[in-house]
């Protein structure tokens, strides 16, 4: 299997397991759980759930271990998708291609459908550690929880510096807590399950930083001269909005050069795992070179 192939057949994984837990009962909330399935099912690049997938099979196999970790961050990844779109926080309009959240349905819907989303992802972490109390569970539902109160604390940072200028180390501190902190859990997730040594998590948690970091660069990046097609979501909104990006502080060429910085920085890690680590390699360059 190409990486191509590889990325496909993990995004296809993730759908299925998701798709068991998207609500079809018609209820009074009906409109909520469609809303959920709206934006769940909308076709993220899953992203984070591949990773926390590809890093335990660095070690070990049978990956249904992994299963509740990769649906509930996925779940937490749309929940920050749906509030990060709302007229409070950046306002878009467009989303995966589609009307985001709230234009399809209303903004007290999607508060709510992101509410639910976040809740669900701790219900499904909660009932298999009910089932399985091991240390590897409590300490990746540790990891997680960490990580979405980083991702908040990022969130707010963001909006708290529109229309401001950030200092470098500012700016660094944003996009490691927005994004990098999800994109982090979700290796240490994978790798902690795996049960791995000390060095072992240290090496990549430092990968996880390093792409973590290079994924939100190359966001601001699309934000400025992606194709709005492909991208599925408006260019030219993070200037229109003076948002604090790397494009804004750096220029674009510098912003490039920050890049591929961490892209090589993040791949220097995966020396010690030779050729196991082909597809986390590949995933680095693609988070580098991807246009959506
Ligand atoms: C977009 O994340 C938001 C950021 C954290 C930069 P993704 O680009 O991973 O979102 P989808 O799920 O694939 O659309
Ligand atoms: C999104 O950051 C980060 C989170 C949702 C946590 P951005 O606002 O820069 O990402 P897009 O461009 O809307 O996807
Ligand atoms: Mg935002
Ligand atoms: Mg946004």
């Amino acid at each position: 299997m190409n990486f191509k192939e590889e990325l496909k057949n993990y995004a296809i994984i993730v759908d299925k397991e998701l798709e068991k837990y998207v609500r079809k009962n018609d209820c009074l909330e009906k409109k909520l759980n469609q809303s959920v399935e709206y934006s769940l099912m909308a076709g993220g690049k899953r992203l984070r759930p591949t990773l926390i997938l590809a890093t335990y099979k660095l070690f070990k196999n049978d990956t249904k271990v992994c299963m509740p970790y990769a649906v509930a961050i996925e779940m937490i990844h749309n929940f920050s998708l749906i509030h990060d779109d709302l007229p409070g926080i950046d306002n878009d309009d467009f989303r995966h291609g589609k009307p985001t959240n709230h234009k399809i349905f209303n903004e007290a819907t999607a508060i709510l459908a992101g509410d639910s989303l976040l809740n669900n992802a701790y219900l499904i972490i909660s009932e298999n550690l009910k089932n399985n109390l091991t240390k590897e569970n409590i300490d990746s539902f540790y990891e997680l929880s960490y990580a979405v109160d980083r991702m908040l604390i990022g969130e707010y940072v963001d909006t708290e510096y529109e229309g401001k200028q950030a200092l470098i180390d500012e700016l660094e501190y944003m996009h490691k807590n927005k994004t990098g902190a999800l994109i982090r859990s979700a290796v240490r997730i994978g790798a902690i399950l795996a049960n791995v040594n000390e060095e072992d998590l240290i090496n990549l948690t430092n990968y996880a930083e390093k792409i973590g970091l290079a994924f939100q660069i190359k966001d601001d990046i699309l934000s400025e001269i992606g194709d709005e097609k492909v991208l599925g979501k408006p260019v030219g909104n993070d200037r229109k909005r003076k948002k604090c990006t790397y494009v804004s502080k750096y220029g674009l060429e510098k912003a490039e050069q920050e890049l591929e910085k961490n892209i090589k920085e993040a791949i220097n890690c995966l020396e010690p795992y030779g050729e196991k680590a082909e597809f986390l390699k590949d995933l680095a360059i693609y988070i580098g070179e991807r246009n959506k």
